[in-house]
C-alpha cells in the first residue's frame, strides 16, 4: 500500500519501488517511530485535534504493532515503502479507520528526522559505553604497569625510556576526547524536529514544546525548513566515529608492530588470534588488522554523506535518505571493533624483560646524560655534544653508555663523576620525570588518581 496513491493513475514500476524503497534498512529504528508516533498521538489528543477514545485506539494498535515486530511475530516484509507505511498500514489493519488520523499535522520529513534523531541519540548512548569500558581496561593495565618500563618512541626509532602505564596513558588521554565529543553531539542534537512537517509546520495548534518533552528533547526545533533537512548532527557523529577508529587503528598498529616477531613486546591471546592454512607456526594479528582496516570504511561514511549533503536546496530532498546506510554501517562497525578492541587488549601478555631490554639500549638515557651535565654546569648545547661524542664512542665499541668506564667518561668530559650511573640508570630516567604528564612514579600517580575520578563520574 503506497501513502500516496491519490494523486497517481498508475501502478508504480516495480524497478522504481525497489529503488526508492527504504524499508530494508529504515527497519532498522521501528522502535524510535513508533516512540514518535505514540508522542505524536498523546500530543493531538491533548489539543483538542483527535479525541481520548481515538487516541486510546490508535496508542493501542501501536503498542501492539511494537510488540508484535520486536517478539519476532509481524515480520516487515518488502512491499512497503518505508517503516513509516509500514506502521500506518498495519496500525489501519488492526484498528480500522481511526488509524488513518495517525498522520494529521505530520510529514515523513519531520517524522524520518525525529525517528533518525531518537536513532542517534540511543546508540551514541550505547558507543559511549563501550569506549568507557575501553577506558576500564586501559585503566587497569596502567595500574598494573607503572613500574613496566618500555622504550618511548619518534619517527619509529627509541628515544626515551617510558612505562606501558605512560604509553597507555596516552590513549586514555585520546579515548576521553572521543567520550566528550560524543556528549557535546547528543547535547546538540537534542532538539526535536517533530511538528515541522513537510516543511513549513502545519495550521494544526501542534504542541511541540510538549512531544519535546515527551520524547526527552530540551525544546522543539526553531526552524521548521532546517528541522525537515538538517543532517549535521549525523556528520558531526560521523567524524567523532572517524576519530574513535583512527585512535583504534593507531593502537591497532602498535599492537601489530609489537606483537612481530621482530619486537616481541606482547603476546595476543589465542582467543584473539588467528592461524594460517599453510604455514602451521603463524599466528595472526587479525583483530588489530581488521580494526585497522575498518577505519577506512567508518572515514567513508563521513565522506560519502558529506558529499550527498553539498548541494542540496532547502529544504528536504529524498538524497538525505542516503543517510541512513552509512550512519547504520559506520555506527556498527564501531561498535563491532570497540568491543572486540577491548576483548584483545585486556587479555594482552607483555613480555616485560624484553620491553625493559628494549628500552635499556638504543641509547634511550641519552638525554639524561646530557641533563646530568647540565645539572652540573655545563650549558645545554655543549652537553648535547658531549653526549653525541659519548654516543659515537660507544657505537664504535658496540656498548650502552653505562658500560663505558668512569675513566672513559672523564677522557670526553671531566665534569663526569661516578654518580654519572645512577642518573642514567633506567629507573632515574624514567621515575624522576615528574613534570605534569609525564612517566615518572609521581606523575603517573596523580594521573590514575585523576583517572579514578573520572571514571567514577
Ligand atoms: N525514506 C525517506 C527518508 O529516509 C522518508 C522520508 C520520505 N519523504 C518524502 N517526501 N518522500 O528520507
Amino acid at each position: 500500500m503506497k501513502l500516496w496513491g491519490g494523486r497517481f493513475t498508475k501502478e508504480t514500476n516495480q524497478l522504481v519501488h525497489n529503488f526508492n524503497a527504504s524499508i530494508s534498512f529504515d527497519q532498522k529504528f521501528y522502535k524510535q517511530d513508533i516512540d514518535g508516533s505514540i508522542a505524536h498521538v498523546a500530543m493531538l489528543a491533548k489539543q483538542g485535534i483527535i479525541s481520548i477514545a481515538e487516541k486510546d485506539l490508535i496508542m493501542k494498535g501501536l503498542s501492539s504493532i511494537m510488540e508484535d515486530i520486536s517478539n519476532g511475530n509481524l515480520e516487515i516484509d518488502a512491499e512497503h515503502e518505508d517503516i513509516h507505511s509500514f506502521v500506518e498500514a498495519h496500525l489501519i489493519e488492526r484498528i480500522g479507520d481511526t488509524g488513518k488520523k495517525l498522520h494529521t499535522g505530520r510529514s515523513r520529513n519531520d517524522q524520518v528526522a525525529l525517528d533518525m534523531k531518537l536513532y542517534t541519540r540511543d546508540e551514541i548512548g550505547e558507543i559511549d559505553d563501550l569506549v568507557k569500558n575501553l577506558l576500564l581496561s586501559i585503566d587497569k593495565i596502567m595500574r598494573a604497569n607503572t613500574e613496566t618500563f618500555m622504550p618511548g618512541f619518534t619517527h619509529l626509532q627509541k628515544a626515551q625510556p617510558v612505562t606501558i602505564a605512560h604509553h597507555f596513558g596516552a590513549y586514555f588521554e585520546m579515548f576521553k576526547r572521543d567520550r566528550s565529543r560524543l556528549f557535546d553531539i547528543a547535547k546538540r542534537l537534542n532538539l526535536s524536529p517533530l511538528g515541522s512537517g513537510a516543511l513549513a509546520g502545519t495550521t494544526y495548534p501542534l504542541d511541540r514544546e510538549y512531544t519535546a518533552q515527551l520524547l526527552g528533547f530540551d525544546g522543539p526545533t526553531l526552524n521548521s525548513m532546517d528541522s525537515v533537512s538538517d543532517r549535521d548532527y549525523l556528520i558531526e557523529l560521523l567524524s567523532a566515529l572517524s576519530t574513535i577508529m583512527m585512535h583504534l587503528s593507531r593502537f591497532s598498529e602498535e599492537i601489530i608492530i609489537w606483537n612481530s616477531n621482530e619486537y616481541r613486546f606482547i603476546e595476543i591471546d589465542d582467543a584473539f588470534s588467528t592461524g594460517s592454512s599453510i604455514m602451521p607456526q603463524k599466528k595472526n594479528p587479525d583483530i588489530a588488522e581488521l580494526v585497522r582496516g575498518k577505519t577506512g570504511r567508518v572515514y567513508g561514511s563521513l565522506i560519502s554523506l558529506l558529499t550527498t549533503m553539498k548541494g542540496l536546496p532547502l529544504a528536504y530532498n529524498k538524497d538525505m535518505q542516503e543517510d541512513k546506510e552509512f550512519t547504520f554501517d559506520a555506527i556498527d562497525t564501531v561498535k563491532g571493533c570497540l568491543a572486540l578492541f577491548t576483548g584483545m587488549i585486556s587479555t594482552i601478555k607483555f613480555n616485560k624483560e624484553i620491553m625493559a631490554s628494549s628500552a635499556k639500549n638504543g641509547f634511550t638515557n641519552a638525554t639524561d646524560a646530557a641533563d646530568y651535565l647540565v645539572n652540573r654546569g655545563v650549558p645545554f648545547r655543549d652537553a648535547h655534544g658531549i653526549v653525541g661524542q659519548l654516543v659515537l664512542y660507544c657505537i664504535e665499541k658496540d656498548i650502552a653508555l653505562e658500560e663505558m668506564s668512569l675513566a672513559e667518561f672523564q677522557l670526553i668530559s671531566p665534569v663526569f663523576d661516578p654518580d654519572i650511573y645512577e642518573a642514567i640508570s633506567l629507573t632515574t630516567c624514567v621515575n624522576k620525570r615528574n613534570t605534569i604528564g609525564a612517566p615518572g612514579t609521581e606523575a603517573m600517580a596523580q594521573v590514575l588518581q585523576l583517572n579514578e575520578e573520572y571514571l567514577k563520574a
